[in-house]
């Protein structure tokens, strides 16, 4: 491949799957703290810290403070679990990457509050999911970038069948007026070929508004403005969806 397929902007074109798995089980293996699930930190202790702090923020914002019954798809080894800990009542968590569901079990052993399973978004475990009961949120924060879009509407389509109130959503898009692909970008940065696909924030509302028709947006926007400086092509959005 030459430089420029690896980076591709427009097209919607397919990231490898299986190179996804390898690169999340991989940080699985290496990851330290919860935070070991924000990529792109070249290392940086404040910006780990200022993404934390944003993200805990904005969710209290969201939620009032409320205690909540929280679902999270994707959840790495519990950096939202860990954020989240004094407003949640109970916390179920799904991550594909085996080595963080047991360093997340490691880490709230004893609280019974909280489970972690192993599993993918696209065929979710059910069973585990029921054994929750009802849920106030469902949390999915920087994992749809990594599906195809077929693949994410299905997510999305399971998701409006659970039992979950509302949602908060968020992933890295691209700031452009157009998406932009990483099909197997050799990464300095991560030191690993890399797979992701930055859509426009208007290609998720396209998914929410055909996959997920019982929600509506209540809240939406930019997350971490700092960012644009650093990353010109992309920057976090996130939405707050709402059973309509
Ligand atoms: C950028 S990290 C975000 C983790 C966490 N939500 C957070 O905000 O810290 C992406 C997470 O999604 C998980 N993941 C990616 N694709 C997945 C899939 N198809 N099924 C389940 N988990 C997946 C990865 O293992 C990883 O933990």
């Amino acid at each position: 491949m030459k430089p420029d397929e690896h980076r591709i902007y427009g097209k919607n074109v397919a990231i490898r799957g299986e190179a996804v798995k390898r690169f999340w089980t991989r940080q699985a293996a290496t990851a330290t703290g919860t935070a070991g699930t924000l990529l792109g930190n070249h290392g940086g202790e404040d910006l780990t810290a200022m993404k934390n702090a944003l993200d805990r923020k904005l969710f209290r914002e969201c939620t009032e403070g409320k205690k909540q019954r929280i679902l999270e798809f994707g959840c790495g080894n519990g950096r939202w679990a860990e954020l989240l800990a004094d407003v949640v009542e109970s916390y179920a968590g799904i991550d594909f990457a085996e080595e963080f569901i047991a360093k997340a079990r490691a880490l709230f052993q004893g609280d019974g509050r909280f489970r972690f399973a192993v599993g993918i978004l696209t065929d979710l475990p059910m069973e585990f999911i029921r054994g929750g009961g009802r849920y106030t949120m469902g949390i999915c924060s920087g994992c749809v970038m990594y599906l195809n879009d077929g693949e994410a509407r299905k997510f999305y389509e399971s998701v409006e069948a659970l039992p979950v109130e509302a949602l908060f959503f968020k992933e890295k898009v691209s700031t452009m007026e157009q998406r932009l692909t990483l099909v197997d970008f050799p990464s300095k940065e991560l030191q690993t070929d890399y797979n992701v696909v930055y859509r426009m924030p208007s290609e998720y509302e396209e998914f929410y508004r055909s996959a997920l028709p019982g929600f509506r947006i209540a809240r939406k926007g930019w997350e971490y403005p700092e960012e644009k400086g650093i990353w010109a092509e992309t920057n976090t959005y996130y939405w707050h969806l709402v059973r309509a």
